[in-house]
């Protein structure tokens, strides 16, 4: 029986935990887990069944010769620096934001790579890996397949991603995700403010990203702005008289709404 080469995980937060439990669930072994503070990585190998703690960073005699790099995207170029892996090792780094280059202290004896898993990940909360679309970039046309193979083996999404699209894509996520979060944040404390419960609004989130997927944001917008409802705009920005920010943030967006609509008829 030929045996699977085994790989190690840099880093012990969200997305280092997501692909340890992914990987342990494909039977993909994992050597080393490695964090600053120890426990976190007793924790997160106990937590997948496998795997030993480390919080060095000096592995020339390990048996990896995947190591992926999840953590803070600050931390990337010491940590290449740093991290001394056995030679034709690939080293792969999972930030949308940072380029391959910042892998570069470990040419050339060390394939570079990206393994970014476009989602969002938190650590106790459950996401369908298969589903994930990893965006992957390598140093040469090898690596890339390498990465391609590991990829495929957690999800059926697999693209490759230069550094120069990948810093447009995580743009455009922090529109959809990170943004959107925030905006139902708020919602939320607004309701929060009249002793209304958030379940409320639980129907129209859903709805609401459905119906973007289902027919495409542009298609989708309602409400005042779109509209160019004035009257009920003025209404909403006099409940905001104490949220000057918000308000702020509401006349934007309502302008920018109101102003693409008008241009389209
Ligand atoms: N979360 C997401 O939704 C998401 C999605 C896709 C990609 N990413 C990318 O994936 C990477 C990890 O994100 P994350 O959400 O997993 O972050 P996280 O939960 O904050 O975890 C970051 C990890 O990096 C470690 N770390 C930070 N600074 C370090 C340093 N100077 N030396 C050594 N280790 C250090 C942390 O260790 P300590 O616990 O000791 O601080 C922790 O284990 C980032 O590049 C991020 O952009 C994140």
């Amino acid at each position: 029986m030929t045996q699977i080469a085994p790989l190690s995980i840099i880093g012990a937060g969200n997305v280092a935990t997501h692909l340890a439990q992914a990987f342990t669930q494909k039977a993909l072994p994992i050597e080393w887990i490695v964090a600053r503070r120890l426990e976190a990585a007793q924790s997160l190998c106990q937590h997948i069944g496998q795997g030993q703690p480390s919080q060095h960073l000096h592995f020339e005699m390990a048996q990896s010769r995947i190591w992926i790099l999840a953590v803070s995207d600050d931390a990337l170029p010491e940590l290449a620096a740093r991290l001394k892996v056995p030679p034709g090792s690939l080293v792969a780094h999972t930030s949308g934001a940072q380029p391959l280059a910042v892998l570069e202290a470990l040419a050339p004896t060390v394939s570079r790579g990206v393994f970014y898993p476009l989602q969002t990940f938190s650590k106790d909360k459950e996401v369908e890996m298969k589903k994930v679309p990893f965006c992957l970039e390598g140093d040469t046309p090898q690596t890339l397949a390498h990465l391609f193979t590991l990829a495929q083996s957690l999800s059926e999404q697999v693209w490759a991603v230069d550094t120069k699209q990948r810093a447009r894509l995580h743009l455009a996520a922090v529109f959809a995700n990170n943004f959107t979060n925030w905006m139902l944040n708020i919602s939320e404390r607004i309701l929060a403010e009249a002793d209304l419960s958030p379940q409320l609004l639980a129907a129209l989130r859903q709805e609401t990203f459905e119906k973007a997927q289902a027919i495409g944001p542009e298609a989708a917008q309602t409400g005042p702005a779109r509209r160019a409802n004035h009257d009920v705009m003025r209404r909403h920005l006099a409940l905001l008289q104490d949220q000057p920010q918000w308000a702020a943030l509401y006349q934007l967006i309502s302008q920018q709404i109101e102003s693409h609509y008008q241009k389209k008829h």
